[in-house]
């Protein structure tokens, strides 16, 4: 079956499904996007995505014409139509098309894209018996890093030099703090409290992030939200990552260095049961 992509109302083939060379989000990363997990054929965390996804438009002043109903429908029918049960889902929304200016265009409505592919949510149940490695990378982004923009570059670039170095993850760091991933949210755990940037503008908050800190205080565990240090994620007895495409992964190495000697703990073991039954209880999806 060939691979489908919606874009502005139509679905057709990936291959001939594209958007005019004056996009704005091409040209100028003028655009916001979300990335959602499916299993079982179920959108996981909809609303809040949905949530997230309105915020970014509102921030950066777009309109999209597509109301919340029709672009669940449309998610669903793409999702659906490319007949995946365990898949990403990828919406972009750009400003739109019009002749390439700094300014927003006067009347030019917003592009809107999505499309799905193939993903194997049991390879990260696995890497919770390895767990997976990170390096740190100096965080050169620009000051609003809270809107998920398609300017991803220092992301790009931070993942790359993860990639070369063997590691999964490029942590960035501020200074001595350390704030997040290229594209996940960075957590550690001392004396049996879990510790995570806070939102603001530092960090993307994350929809994995913001979810695992609802469930771990569910579960009468101790949560701080406060920056935490390069020094302390080292001296830390856990460490570990979270994202919708990573769901929860514990980190064994920083900069090659072992954490928490080498292997995952037990507060992360504890966090990811939290994490796997909360996916099978919205999709019934299990390893
Ligand atoms: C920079 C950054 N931080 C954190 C995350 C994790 O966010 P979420 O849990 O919504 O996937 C992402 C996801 O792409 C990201 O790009």
């Amino acid at each position: 079956m060939p691979q489908l992509a919606y874009v502005n109302g139509q679905i057709l083939p990936l291959a001939s499904a594209t958007l005019h060379v004056e996009d704005r989000g091409t040209q100028f990363g003028d655009a916001i996007y979300e990335v959602c997990a499916v299993l079982n054929g179920q959108i996981l965390d909809w609303q809040p995505h949905l949530v997230r996804l309105r915020r970014n438009l509102a921030e950066l002043g777009i309109t999209l014409a597509t109301a919340d109903g029709p672009l669940g429908l449309q998610a669903r029918r793409l999702i659906a139509r490319n007949g995946h049960r365990e898949c990403l889902l990828y919406i972009q929304i750009s400003r739109g098309t019009a002749r390439r200016d700094h300014a927003f265009p006067q009347g030019a409505p917003a592009n809107l894209v999505m499309t799905v592919r193939r993903f194997d949510f049991a390879q990260r149940v696995r890497q919770l018996g390895s767990g997976i490695k990170v390096i740190t990378r100096a965080d050169d982004r620009w000051g609003r890093v809270d809107i998920k923009t398609t300017g991803l570059l220092p992301n790009v670039l931070a993942k790359q030099a993860a990639r070369e170095a063997g590691a999964f993850e490029a942590w960035l760091v501020a200074g001595s703090e350390v704030r997040e991933g290229s594209s996940t949210n960075a957590w550690i755990v001392k004396d049996g409290r879990i510790i995570t940037h806070p939102t603001g503008t530092h960090i993307l908050p994350g929809i994995a992030r913001d979810s695992l800190i609802r469930m771990a205080r569910e579960a009468q565990m101790v949560v701080e939200e406060r920056a935490f240090t390069l020094a302390e994620a080292r001296d830390a007895d856990e460490a570990f990552l979270t994202s919708t495409t990573a769901l929860i992964l514990p980190v064994v190495a920083i900069n090659g260095e072992a954490v928490a000697g080498g292997k995952p703990g037990p507060v992360t073991h504890r966090l990811a049961e939290l994490v796997w039954n909360e996916v099978a209880r919205q999709t019934g999806w299990r390893a």
